[in-house]
């Protein structure tokens, strides 16, 4: 595996595939990787001829008093992990790289990032859809795969390749999980044993939800306030949102109908935690 820093140096490789009629299969990430990410990366070693991961803990996606600074970050402990993966070129650039003096274009999907976290975390969509913007631009894939345990993401970046028809296949990724539930993400290592308990809650509501649909419940309002009552019951939990909403578009539901989206925004202590699934009735 080759770690490249240079954009020029990554576009030149990526070009060069492009014309030889190599496939490439392309994971974004921030870094701090785990069974998540590599779930990703192992994927698209499977479907591409040349697989390419990036690490960038992106700041235009982070909000003021957000957690940019704390972020973990550790190049030589995922470095390892991404090659054993099967990623044969890991890009990494720094901040000034991706974003130099006098930088100032952005990318805005407007409808589908009103909600959720889009609600809570102002900015953050505009920061992420310019983000894998470039990254595409830079990469050049065939293919990108993103995992679904960031549902909303998935439909914000899908809709951009729509709009701006970009020449990328996006392919999203089950979430994977604990034995015990909870959802692989690398605010993980924030969580004290404590809080590592109480952080069940999310997925331990989400599957009490699928239990009540299964039941025949279709009341948005009845789902919703079963999951708020189960969280609030957790001492350490506060909840940031609990929202069901219609797939694709995230709009809001009347009637539980089709494919809809469960997702959950949760404060453990000082860690925010999100999770989600999908229920579907005929
Ligand atoms: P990051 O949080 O590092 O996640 C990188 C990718 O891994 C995302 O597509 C995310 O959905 C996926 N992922 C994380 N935890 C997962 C899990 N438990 N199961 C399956 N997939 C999981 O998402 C980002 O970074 C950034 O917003 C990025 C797209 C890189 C743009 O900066």
């Amino acid at each position: 595996m080759e770690i490249i820093t240079s954009v020029r140096e990554m576009q030149a490789l990526a070009r060069k595939w492009r014309q030889g009629g190599k496939s490439t299969g392309f994971v974004p990430t921030m870094g701090y990787l785990h069974e998540g990410h590599l779930t990703l990366m192992r994927k698209a070693r499977t479907e591409n001829e040349i697989t390419v991961a990036s690490i960038f803990v992106n700041p235009l996606q982070f909000g003021v008093g957000e957690d940019y600074e704390e972020y973990p970050r550790d190049l030589e402990r995922d470095a390892p992990l991404a090659e054993a993966a099967g990623v044969d070129y890991l890009f990494v650039p720094t901040v000034r790289e991706m974003y130099p003096r006098g930088y100032q274009t952005f990318v805005e999907v407007t409808e589908v990032t009103r909600g959720l976290c889009g609600a809570s975390r102002p900015g953050h969509f505009r920061g992420v859809t310019t983000v894998v913007m470039k990254l595409f631009n830079i990469v050049k894939p065939d293919r990108a795969y993103f995992g679904w345990k960031d549902a909303q993401q998935v439909q914000v970046i899908r809709r951009m390749v729509e709009d701006l028809n970009l020449d990328v296949e996006i392919i999203p990724v089950p979430i994977v999980r604990e034995a015990d539930g909870l959802a692989l993400s690398s605010r993980n290592v924030y969580l004290e044993p404590e809080e590592r308990k109480a952080a069940l809650v999310l997925s331990r509501s989400l599957k009490r939800a699928e239990e009540l649909v299964a039941q025949g419940e279709r009341q948005p309002e009845v789902i919703k306030e079963q999951v708020k009552q189960m969280i609030e019951a957790e001492p350490l939990a506060q909840i940031d949102y609990v929202e069901l909403v219609a797939l694709p578009d995230l709009t809001p539901l009347e009637q539980l109908q089709g494919q809809a989206l469960l997702a959950l925004a949760v404060r453990i202590g000082k860690t925010r935690l999100i999770d989600n699934t999908v229920l579907e009735v005929e």
